[in-house]
């Protein structure tokens, strides 16, 4: 992304070009799916791509905001306790106000952004855009919001604005992430570790099914809602606190699907611990069947797979990739795949033609790059 563009586009809509610019990234996940509102484990990593930003302080107390890819334009008044009815600009209007909510003297601004996350395609574009304006409001407005705290901010406005019960794993590491590193995040304690992510003879590669995931009114809540229901029969605060001699014990006494939820998620746990021990060892080829293992978990249990995904995930493994599983929240979106050097032109050439050839639609190739956090550019 060029800040040059923005900045000019800014110059065009608001007249001047003395905008600051800010950047906040997307995110892959290696493993650890929707154990983050479990109390669990993750694993992700931010990418190169984002959302950038050029904002300048306004001196009133009304946001007026150009989103350059989808030439939308919005503006609103900050003290409106309604905002804004688009989606899209709710997510700005969120953090506004939650940053307003923590202290944070935020006055009125106009902004020109733009991204290079592909909409809907379960890399957290979303949480780059709440990132990013948290950061600038922090950064233009004399805020002191620690990284974690402007996390908690993007999950706010998603839990409040948007209607998406969400974890914290996508905000934390849009907040967080450092380029070439993955980050173990404990999502119960909030404690992590960078973990280097150089694999010898491996590569990872996004595949975008392109059947947009939306979240918004998705089950993505529901699958929430078992979990937290099976838990508190439990008597415990989240899954992780649970075992599978607790789970087995309650089997009969919750709905067949709670069960299954459920089930998917304690499986999910081993799987995030059996993954940090392989990557001590450098170990790719266990990392890469949790993978598989977890994929049929999301597929199967957590039903939070489609056809087109499932099929990515079977040429995968017919292309012998090591490990290959949809990303994210769920529901279209992205395969991520860890994909031996030798192997890797021959799968994503083959991959292309066969989606095309089943679906009559193309499906993205996107090699991962990790990038850095949130930042002033
Ligand atoms: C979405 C949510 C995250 C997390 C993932 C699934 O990306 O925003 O909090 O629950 O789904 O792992």
């Amino acid at each position: 992304m060029d800040s040059k563009i923005l900045l000019d586009k800014f110059a065009e809509r608001f007249g001047s070009a003395d905008a600051e610019v800010f950047a906040a990234p997307g995110r892959i996940n290696l493993i650890g799916e929707h154990t983050d509102y479990n109390g669990g484990f993750v694993f992700p990593g931010a990418v190169a791509q984002g959302i950038m930003a050029a904002v300048k302080p306004n001196g009133k107390r009304w946001v007026r905001a150009y989103a350059m890819d989808l030439d939308a334009y919005c503006e609103f008044d900050m003290d409106d306790d309604e905002g804004p009815k688009t989606t899209h600009f709710r997510y700005i209007y969120g953090v506004v106000r939650e940053m307003m909510a923590k202290g944070v003297k935020v006055e009125g601004f106009d902004t020109v952004y733009a991204g290079d996350v592909p909409l809907g395609a379960g890399m957290s574009s979303s949480a780059a855009l709440e990132s990013c304006f948290a950061m600038a409001m922090n950064e233009l407005f004399g805020g002191s919001l620690s990284r974690m705290e402007m996390a908690l901010v993007g999950q706010a406005t998603e839990h409040k604005y948007v209607g998406v019960n969400c974890g914290i794993m996508d905000q934390f590491i849009s907040m967080h992430g450092k380029a070439g590193s993955l980050v173990r995040l404990d999502c119960r304690s909030g404690e992590f570790a960078y973990f280097p992510w150089h694999p010898k003879g491996y590569k990872l590669v996004l595949v975008n099914s392109c059947v947009k995931h939306e979240l918004v009114g998705s089950p993505y809540n529901d699958r929430r809602n078992s979990c937290e229901r099976v838990a508190k029969l439990l008597g415990v605060e989240t899954l992780r606190d649970a075992t599978w001699e607790m789970l087995e014990g309650v089997k009969n006494q919750v709905p067949a699907e709670d069960y299954m939820r459920a089930k998917y998620v304690l499986g999910e746990k081993d799987r995030v611990l059996a993954v940090c021990d392989a990557l001590q060892e450098d170990d790719y080829e266990t990392v890469g069947q949790q993978m598989y293992l977890t994929h049929e978990g999301l597929s199967k249990d957590y039903e939070v797979s489609c056809e087109e995904i499932d099929f990515l995930v079977d040429e995968a493994r017919r292309c012998g990739v090591t490990g290959s599983r949809i990303m994210g929240g769920g529901f279209g979106g992205c395969t991520i795949n860890l994909v031996k050097d030798e192997k890797y032109d021959a799968f994503v050439a083959e991959v292309q033609v066969r989606y095309k050839e089943k679906f009559g639609v193309e499906c993205k190739v996107i090699p991962v790059v990790i990038g850095e956090g949130a930042r002033r550019v």
